[in-house]
């Protein structure tokens, strides 16, 4: 069983990869597999259709995403965003009904809007939403800030184990003969009409 991890920072092993480690290790510890896959200036480099290819293959064979940003004035990165925008269009199916949960990075504010924003991609396509005892934040300007930050150390840890432990349900569900629900078609109506 495995977690696809979006990084979608700048910068490749910063404060938003240290956090998505930490989810990793308390994931290892659990049994569950992780890849954590870095966005970049690939989201405006030419080569974002790849990036979603590329992540849409990883989509099907993954159990549960984590979609992690640093805040960019209040908000998720446009990197991550324009990266989830494509791969919600083009792989809905294979993201349906597998747990999600979102994580922020900041040096100070902005961090519940932007996990606010991440986490919409979730509920707006039948994804359980999972969970930590406070909301899934780290505060730092360098990625060794992290670990100093340690509420939202603990906080990743518990976010960890809380997803190991919906993913695993799943699976037992499944093996006791709980069947997935099935998409229904969709009622689409325009606000005014
Ligand atoms: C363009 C830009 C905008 C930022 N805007 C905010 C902000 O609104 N609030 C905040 O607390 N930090 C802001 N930061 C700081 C980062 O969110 C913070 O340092 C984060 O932990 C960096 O994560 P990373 O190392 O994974 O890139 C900004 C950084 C950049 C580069």
């Amino acid at each position: 069983m495995k977690v696809l991890m979006i990084n979608g920072s700048r910068r490749e092993k910063g404060c938003t990869f240290t956090a998505l480690s930490i989810v990793a290790e308390a994931l290892k510890k659990e049994g569950i597999d992780s890849e954590i896959c870095f966005v970049g200036k690939r989201a405006v480099d030419g080569t974002l259709e790849a990036l979603v290819d590329e992540l849409a293959e990883k989509t099907k064979s993954a159990d549960g995403f984590i979609f992690a940003s640093p805040v960019y004035y209040a908000s998720p990165t446009g990197e991550i965003q324009v990266v989830l925008d494509r791969l919600f269009s083009n792989s809905k199916a294979e993201l349906r009904y597998k747990p999600a949960a979102s994580i922020a990075s900041a040096r100070r504010a902005g961090t519940t809007a932007t996990i606010d924003v991440l986490n919409k991609y979730a509920t707006i396509n039948e994804m359980p939403v999972v969970s930590s005892h406070y909301w899934t934040m780290v505060h730092g300007a360098k990625a060794e800030d992290v670990y100093e930050d340690k509420e939202g150390v603990e906080t990743l840890q518990i976010l960890g184990r809380n997803m190991a432990w919906l993913i695993k349900s799943i699976e037992a569900g499944k093996k006791a003969g709980i069947e997935q629900p099935k998409p229904s078609k969709k009622e689409r109506t325009n606000f005014v009409r």
